[in-house]
């Protein structure tokens, strides 16, 4: 006991400095948190790991993942999606955990003809079960800058972020039933295919193949996260209710502010919520839909 005790207690004292140096991982060089993982070639990290670029050709598409696994996390990366007709083409950028029972939030660009708007997908996969599908245009040319998309994952709320401004917000209602991702480690995936049979209009323009190859580029990647390494988070296994300024995003919520943005977005630039598609849910909407 005397020994437990003794040598327990420079161990307390490290732990703030373990957790302000682990959650943050590295915002600077790409080929430290990701790896190519297909398309032959066709995925690059260039400029000294600042640039990461995916490409499409009528061969193949390619992708990347991260490193790291997380169990939670605020995650930036800026994209630059396919220019010009991009019609057909869909770049995915999403994090998922593994198995039967998975769980995913994703980011998905629906490509277009040249002037038409992309469309951002988004959905919220828990246990394997998805359906949660929720589509945006957005207020600027996704294709002529770089613009941040954000991923805030807590054990309260998940809160997609379009440069700065949410336009989705999906709660913790386990009390009411609802399963929500929280127990599996995710990755990072990102990856640009040719999706011709659905992703424009429906399927109806298809991918032009004399422009190819097609590029999309990431930059800026940033994760305030707790990694997960051999069945334990670098954020530490009590339930995190710390405060300090690192780990604010653990319990980060929408403040007024916030939340007013989040309605001009959904108001504006919101076109389909499957939460008000009562058709598709006959036997009623999904308790997510229907609790505040
Ligand atoms: C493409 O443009 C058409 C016409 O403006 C629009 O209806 C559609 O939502 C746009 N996006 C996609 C991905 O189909």
């Amino acid at each position: 006991m005397a020994s437990m005790t003794s040598s327990s207690v420079p161990l307390i004292l490290l732990v703030p400095l373990v957790l302000g140096s682990m959650m943050v991982a590295s915002a600077g060089n790409l080929n430290q948190d990701f790896d190519i993982t297909w398309g032959d070639g066709r995925a690059n990290i260039v400029n000294n790991g600042e640039l990461l670029t995916l490409s499409l050709d009528k061969t193949s598409g390619s992708g990347f993942q991260s490193k790291n696994e997380y169990l939670f996390g605020k995650i930036d990366m800026q994209l630059k999606l396919v220019p010009g007709n991009s019609a057909g083409t869909v770049t995915a950028y999403y994090l998922s955990s593994k198995g039967s029972t998975w769980d995913e939030i994703d980011f998905e660009f629906l490509g277009n003809l040249s002037g038409d708007p992309y469309i951002l997908h988004t959905n919220v996969f828990s246990q394997g079960k998805g359906n949660r599908e929720q589509q945006f245009y957005l207020w600027f040319d996704p294709t002529a800058d770089f613009h941040t998309y954000s991923i805030l994952w807590n054990p309260q709320r998940i809160i997609f972020s379009v440069d700065g401004t949410p336009i989705r917000e999906f709660k913790n209602l386990e009390s009411n039933g609802v399963p929500f991702p929280k127990n599996q480690p995710m990755r990072i995936y990102s990856s640009l295919w040719n999706a011709d049979d659905w992703a424009t209009r429906g399927g109806l323009v298809k991918t032009d193949w004399t422009q190819a190859p097609f590029t999309a580029s990431y930059r800026n990647f940033n994760a305030n996260a707790c990694v997960w390494t051999s069945g334990a988070s670098s954020c530490g296994s009590k339930s995190p209710s710390s405060t300090s300024n690192n780990n604010a995003w653990l319990s980060q919520e929408l403040d007024s502010a916030s939340q007013q943005r989040l309605q001009w977005a959904q108001k504006n630039y919101m076109i389909y919520n499957y939460c008000t598609d009562t058709k598709r849910f006959p036997q009623g909407l999904p308790t997510e839909c229907t609790t505040s």
